[in-house]
């Protein structure tokens, strides 16, 4: 057991098939994880086997204790076109927004993967919140080779594959 806690927040797209090797690869680098879907992200959360994992899903209620300690570091993985502009504009109008919009104004460490085909990459908010959060500090990872330099949109059709390829020692990396 660690006391360095790092929150995986995993969003609505095929990556989110790799969440339990983030949790199983986190923990090998001494890491406590605790998972925050987005309700988007579940479906690709239940072929995978979580039991032993702390995933945190909805508000608490109030009067309720906190469910998690703070966030040593944060892994947003992937984070979706919705997900990235509402983080970027300050929407926390959900548990995992709330969460995202807190860890960058507290300037917790964040690295995020962006994951976006080309027609929804092409719209001009895209770009713009990339680079209100690269300003803010997060470090952009990219999801087909771990580079923090540079991104580009996926091609339509290769999601999972690109999924199959990702090493979370690309984000890992980023945060230790
Ligand atoms: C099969 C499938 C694949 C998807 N792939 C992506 C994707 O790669 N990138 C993306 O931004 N949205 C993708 N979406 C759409 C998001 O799931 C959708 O925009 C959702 O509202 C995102 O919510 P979230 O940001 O709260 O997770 C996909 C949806 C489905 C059903």
């Amino acid at each position: 057991m660690t006391d360095r806690t790092l929150y995986i927040v995993t969003c609505g797209a095929p990556l989110a098939s790799r969440v339990k090797d983030g949790v199983r690869a986190a923990r090998d680098r001494g890491w406590n994880p605790y998972v925050i879907p987005t309700d988007a992200a579940r479906p690709w959360l239940e072929g995978q086997d979580l039991a032993d994992t702390s995933v945190i899903t909805g508000n608490r209620a109030p009067g309720e204790p906190k469910r998690t300690p703070p966030a040593d570091a944060v892994a947003v993985v992937p984070t979706t076109f919705n997900t990235l502009n509402a983080w970027a504009n300050g929407n926390a109008n959900t548990y995992p927004l709330t969460i995202l919009c807190a860890a960058l104004g507290s300037h917790t460490p964040i690295a995020a993967v962006p994951f976006a085909k080309h027609d929804l990459a092409g719209h001009p908010a895209w770009l713009a919140s990339i680079a209100v959060l690269r300003y803010a500090g997060v470090t952009v990872v990219n999801p087909r080779d771990g580079s923090t330099a540079w991104l580009e949109p996926l091609t339509s059709g290769t999601g999972d594959e690109v999924a199959r390829r990702f090493r979370w020692e690309w984000v890992l990396r980023q945060l230790d």
